[in-house]
């Protein structure tokens, strides 16, 4: 027996080891972890128990016979987090640039497997050099296996991505494919083909990092939702996020205790919307002032500015708050916001997160560029996910809700449960202005003093529609709210619908205008 625990030892501590201590020496040069120590920092003690430590890879074309190391750049298994059971997998950068390889997929499926059986998150800590090259066919056929995991897993399980390193070519789709992706700052790099080849076919020339950094992902491209200052930031992030989703679609998000009173009425609520009705507030005041203290968590804060979404809480339950971003664009809803707004309604139905939207629109954006890159199929995907989504779901006018942005944004029509708005609400077709244009172009025309024709117009326009009275008058606003008592209404309401039962037609699946 002593042997044989000698020998097993042995082995194990070879797989601790990774790829040695020169590349660990690298990876420590480079600003990164090792896999171990990042997966130590992220799941309590002691409860990290390890699938495929002695897993090796079976080649020797191209001097693979001299790699052969246990684990085989990967390390896979599951643990708790905050007390949750979840299923973890991290590449080992320091054997062979944490390379795709049949192996590593064996052990990375295997997770993904029990994640989706057991109903549990998943989160995966990618830093790899992608299809292991010396592999072939092979490796990029195991890609195509975990891809069908991560697709099928969908919607089912919480999956979330640390990007903690370069992920170049097939391993960046694995993360493209799970619902959060973290960045760290200046660690991280996604992209299909690097600088080189890119220079070598099109000639254009661009750092790894302009090409594929934290900032390219989360401000432009939208691949990620978050950007944390290093890998400890990163990983405590992931535990925070965790704390607003369940563990499965079956289950609600965890209540946590409440620590703000339920029932405050907040006096500053009715002094934060500007006099001129085109003046711009920061909307994450609002928000911050109705939710539970220091809840909210942005989710894709640097991606399309003029839509804040994210998670926050009210009285301890999760919620998933949309509101529009008067400070960017007026708040108006383009390409880009509209495809937040999609992903972020349909993550939170997805897990059962209730949806509260301030509105505070005036329309789409108008543009040839919008126009021709698609606004419409784009746009339309916000009235697809929010009358699809069955969660409890409530909106507020802040001020304007113009036209498509006040029918998409969780109007009633939308399917939306409650509909509240402040005094301060505009709910019209279009502005004063645009009305002008349309109704009275000729009178205004012929008129002795056109200015003062269309200024007529507009004030009776704005005595007309630039207020709440005429929606609440129609059933379209519930009720009318002073800003002070949005807090406690709110929580009565989702209170009332956490037991809502909504079902859609039975179908494969919608065809979301993609
Ligand atoms: C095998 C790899 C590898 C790979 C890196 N390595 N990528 N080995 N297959 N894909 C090895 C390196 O040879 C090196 O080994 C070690 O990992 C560390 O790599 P370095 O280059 O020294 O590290 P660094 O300077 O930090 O650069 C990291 C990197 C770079 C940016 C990821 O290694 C790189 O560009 N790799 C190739 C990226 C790529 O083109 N991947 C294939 C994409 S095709 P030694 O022993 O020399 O230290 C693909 C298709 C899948 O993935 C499609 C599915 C849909």
């Amino acid at each position: 027996m002593a042997d044989h625990l000698t020998r097993l030892r042995e082995m194990r501590e070879r797989a601790l080891a990774g790829g040695g201590e020169e590349r660990v020496r690298d990876q420590h040069a480079k600003g990164k972890l090792t896999a171990r120590e990042r997966l130590s920092l992220l799941v309590d003690a002691d409860t990290f128990q390890e699938i495929g430590a002695l897993a090796t890879h079976a080649f020797s074309e191209f001097g693979m016979d001299r790699h052969r190391y246990p684990g085989d750049g990967v390390v896979a298994g599951f643990g708790k987090i905050n007390g949750r059971r979840v299923a973890l997998f991290a590449h080992d950068f320091t054997i062979l640039g944490g390379s795709f390889s049949t192996v590593q997929s064996q052990k990375i499926c295997r997770i993904q497997d029990l994640a989706l059986e057991s109903g549990i998150p998943i989160v995966g800590l990618n830093d790899s050099g992608g299809a292991r090259i010396q592999e072939g066919v092979r490796s990029l056929a195991a890609y195509g296996e975990s891809f069908t995991r991560n697709v099928l897993s969908s919607g089912v399980i919480p999956q979330i991505s640390l990007v903690l390193g370069p992920c170049a070519g097939g391993a960046v789709y694995s993360p493209a494919l799970t619902d959060f992706v973290i960045m760290t700052r200046d660690t991280s790099l996604m992209f299909l083909t690097g600088p080189e080849v890119i220079a070598a076919t099109t000639g254009e020339q661009v750092t790894a990092r302009e090409l594929g950094g934290s900032m390219v992902h989360n401000a432009r491209s939208g691949v990620a939702q978050f950007m944390a200052d290093d890998e400890k930031a990163a990983l405590e992030l992931v535990k925070l996020l965790l704390s607003y989703l369940p563990q499965n679609n079956t289950e609600d998000p965890p209540q946590i205790a409440p620590w703000d009173p339920p029932d405050r009425m907040e006096e500053a609520l009715n002094a934060c919307i500007p006099e001129a009705d085109n003046e711009p507030y920061d909307v994450r005041g609002v928000v911050e002032l109705v939710c539970d203290r220091s809840s909210l968590l942005e989710v894709a804060p640097y991606y399309a500015r003029n839509v804040v979404t994210g998670f926050a809480r009210l009285d301890g339950f999760s919620v998933g708050v949309v509101a529009n971003q008067p400070i960017h664009m007026a708040g108006a809803l383009d390409i880009d916001s509209s495809d937040k707004i999609a992903r972020f309604v349909r993550t939170c139905d997805a897990f059962n997160v209730p949806l509260v939207t301030f509105v505070d629109c005036p329309g789409y954006l108008p543009g040839v560029d919008q126009e021709h890159y698609g606004v419409i199929r784009h746009g339309a995907k916000v009235i697809f996910a929010y009358c699809e989504a069955t969660v409890p779901k409530i909106s507020v006018v802040l001020r304007k809700a113009m036209g498509g942005a006040y029918v998409a944004l969780c109007s009633k029509q939308m399917r939306s449960d409650l509909a509240f708005a402040w005094p301060t609400a505009q709910i019209a077709v279009m502005g004063a202005e645009g009305a002008v244009r349309v109704l009275r172009r000729r009178d205004i025309a012929h008129s002795a003093d056109p200015q003062a024709a269309a200024q007529d117009f507009v004030t009776e326009y704005r005595e007309a529609f630039m207020n709440p009275y005429r929606a609440a008058d129609t059933g379209q606003i519930d009720e009318v709210l002073e800003p002070r008592e949005t807090r406690p209404r709110l929580i009565r309401a989702l209170e009332v619908l956490r037991t809502k039962v909504q079902q859609n037609p039975p179908r494969k699946h919608g065809l979301m205008p993609v």
